[in-house]
């Protein structure tokens, strides 16, 4: 089975890193993790990847706070190409994705959302739900392209919102979820070579 070579972006704490490093280290990935990018030094998942032995780069200061300079963007995909990573994986990384890296990794980007998107696009989709009512929320693997959250569906997983959750509460148990999904992911990536296998399984949630 040919390994999956995985370019990881990050900017937060890195628990989706750490469930697919695990995953890899357990046997249960055929992948290897070829480079860590993180746009801010104190990003967490920075110090998980160096306590594995995995190369890190942290990506400049930016003038914008929700996307890269363009220069700076290909100096990302320099680094990725350098290392040789041929799927970029979006960790909790909070830029969108502009034009250098989609252009070079079209159709190989991966994000994924505490959502089951199209549902509560954007930023905090843990509290959109709460504020929403609904009474199931997931997350979603999706492709990366230029529309934010917008990428065609690879998976999902359904998560329940319990009476008297907090953001946080229902944050931490849809982080379950992804830690389970994301590897499952990438192991159907690496055993059928692509997303063409990938048919979006589960129905739209009812709201
Ligand atoms: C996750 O909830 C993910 O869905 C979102 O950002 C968060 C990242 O968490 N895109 P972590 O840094 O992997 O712990």
């Amino acid at each position: 089975m040919p390994r999956l070579k995985l370019g990881i972006l990050g900017s937060g704490k890195g628990s989706n890193f750490v469930a697919i490093a695990d995953a890899i280290q357990a046997g249960a990935l055929e992948a290897e993790i070829r480079l860590v990018v993180a746009d801010n030094p104190e990003a967490g998942i920075l110090g998980h990847a160096r306590a594995r032995g995995i190369p890190c780069r942290v990506l400049p200061a930016s003038r914008y706070r929700t996307k890269l300079e363009p220069a700076t963007e290909l100096q990302l995909v320099e680094w990725l190409r350098e290392a040789g990573a041929e799927w970029v994986i979006l960790a909790g990384y909070m830029r969108v994705v502009k034009e250098p890296l989609l252009e070079a990794y079209r159709g190989r980007i991966l994000n994924i959302h505490p959502s089951l998107l199209p549902a509560f696009r954007g930023l905090e989709a843990w509290r959109q739900a709460l504020e929403a009512g609904v009474a199931v929320t997931g997350c979603t693997v999706h492709e990366v392209n230029a529309e934010v959250d917008g990428g065609r569906v690879l998976a999902q997983r359904q998560v329940p919102v319990c009476p008297g959750d907090t953001p946080q509460v229902l944050h931490a148990r849809i982080q379950q979820a992804e830690h389970e999904l994301f590897p499952e992911v990438l192991r159907q990536l690496a055993a059928s070579g692509g997303t063409d296998a990938f048919q979006h399984p589960a129905p739209a949630p009812k709201t």
